[in-house]
């Protein structure tokens, strides 16, 4: 193995770490809650304010941890120690790592319980359980869910055991094979769906509460909610994509790539929201609907429609591929760390890991019923808080200090070199972007959501 190689595989080229990155990117971010959170804050100009985020914070954030995970080769966490090492910074950096490995234990935990949800939704839609419902029973059902926590464990172990099972074959033999049928079978299922919803007759509609700039919906909350879920949906702050770097061979370009994969990620968005927001329109509900919108108004929405057991059979076994393709990669870092620490075997690391998580996520699962009043912070149930603690606080914060990182501490000719940078121009985009923009931006977000009256 030539040194320019990490000891756990290599993607087999380019588009493998595309669709690979991509897959953590697309995920219940996209199709579950980027629906409904473009809903509540006014439609077109939510919209307009996340793309601004995704542009000025997410993608150079996102290429400084491609570019640190190839420089290092490794985990996020010894990658970051080989970094500090070379630049002779402060052993504290390795903190990103560390935080972005619990950040990911933690997120996946509560993922594996919503994701089962739409596991269980694939067999009830197909089965014609949704079919000619009025809003009280679709309400219902998933009331029902949440007080069974023996079927709501049930799935989220299906769901953690399929993560896990395809984390444990490895980079290639696992994560690769199953994205190469995954992430396809996923665009072809987005655009069948998309089809269904211009066919439903509510698609203009649809297109002009996503697309039509209603300036007075514009709030100051809205544009920070815009960049905490650019962060959430990109994978980033949390050293899932670093991960991934390490893997991506040296010919490929950072910055491209990247580029590629954000507009994958914000077009599997914005295709997701249309054809929802299609289907909810053609049935006259409500768009604003908060997080029931997935469980509770499209599976009302599809009962309505011909064909709609089908489409909706489909349309949640489209949110369960993208869920679990996000999965693997928030147990990457760990795992990588994990097996390069202990020399241990990948399986046993996979299923101790997977053990542990799924362990924790019964904790959100009683959240919903036997635990509905233990509160850990404040008003928060262990569900609520553990997606409080990680997508509010830990991701910003891990965004911000990566950006600092590659902005202040990286030498500047490593960056160039993994970059490909040889003009000044270009490097001082590179620099104000990573010392300025991101930071700044991420900043903002993290500030508002820790204030009281956040
Ligand atoms: N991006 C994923 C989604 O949108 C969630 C995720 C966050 C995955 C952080 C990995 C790391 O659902």
């Amino acid at each position: 193995m030539t040194p320019d190689e990490s000891t756990h595989g290599m993607w087999s080229n380019r588009w493998l770490f595309v669709l690979a990155a991509a897959g953590s990117a697309v995920g219940l971010g996209n199709i579950w809650k980027f629906p409904y959170i473009a809903g509540e804050n006014g439609g077109g100009v939510f919209v307009v304010a996340y793309l601004f985020c995704v542009a000025l914070v997410g993608i150079p954030v996102m290429v400084a941890e491609v570019l640190i995970g190839r420089q290092g080769r490794q985990s996020p966490i010894n990658s970051m120690r080989l970094l500090v090492q070379r630049s002779e910074g402060s052993q504290a950096w390795t903190l990103i790592g560390w935080a972005g490995v619990v950040a990911g234990f933690l997120i996946l935990s509560f993922y594996s319980v919503i994701a089962g949800w739409g596991l269980y939704y694939i067999g009830e839609l197909a089965s014609g359980g949704f079919v000619g419902v009025d809003g009280n029973t679709a309400t219902q059902a998933l009331a029902e869910l949440h007080s069974n926590p023996i079927l709501m464990s049930v799935f989220h172990t299906v769901f953690m055991g399929i993560t896990i099972f395809i984390v444990a074959r490895g980079v290639v033999s696992g994560l690769e094979r199953a994205i190469r049928w995954l992430m396809p079978l996923l665009f072809v299922l987005l655009i069948v769906l998309l089809g269904y919803g211009i066919a439903s007759g509510g698609f203009a509609e649809g297109f002009d509460f996503m697309f039509a700039l209603r300036w007075d919906a514009l709030s100051f909350d809205g544009l920070l909610v815009a960049l905490g879920h650019a962060a959430f949906t990109l994978s980033i702050g949390m050293g899932a994509i670093m991960a991934y770097g390490a893997y991506v061979p040296r010919s490929v370009s950072i910055t491209r790539t990247v580029i590629t994969i954000a507009m994958l990620d914000t077009v599997v968005a914005l295709i997701a929201g249309l054809a929802i927001f299609s289907i909810v329109f053609a049935n006259g509900l409500e768009p604003g609907s908060g997080p029931g919108l997935m469980f509770v108004t499209v599976p009302r929405a599809f009962g309505q429609m011909s064909l709609g057991a089908l489409f909706g059979g489909i349309f949640f076994i489209l949110v369960s591929f993208a869920a679990i393709t996000s999965a693997i990669s928030l147990t990457e870092p760990a795992i990588a760390f994990l097996v390069e620490e202990y020399n241990a075997s990948r399986s046993r690391v996979a299923v101790s890991l997977g053990v542990a998580c799924w362990l924790l996520g019964l904790a959100s699962v009683f959240s919903f019923n036997v635990w509905s009043d233990v509160y850990v912070v404040g008003e928060k149930t262990v569900f609520d808080s553990i997606d409080y603690l990680t997508a509010n606080i830990m991701l910003p914060l891990g965004a911000f200090f990566i950006a600092l990182f590659a902005g202040y501490v990286l030498p500047r000719g490593t960056v160039m070199s993994q970059l490909g940078i040889t003009s000044e121009s270009a490097m001082a985009i590179w620099t104000v972007g990573l010392k300025v923009i991101a930071p700044l931006g991420v900043l903002a977000v993290f500030l508002y959501t820790i204030w009281p009256s956040g």
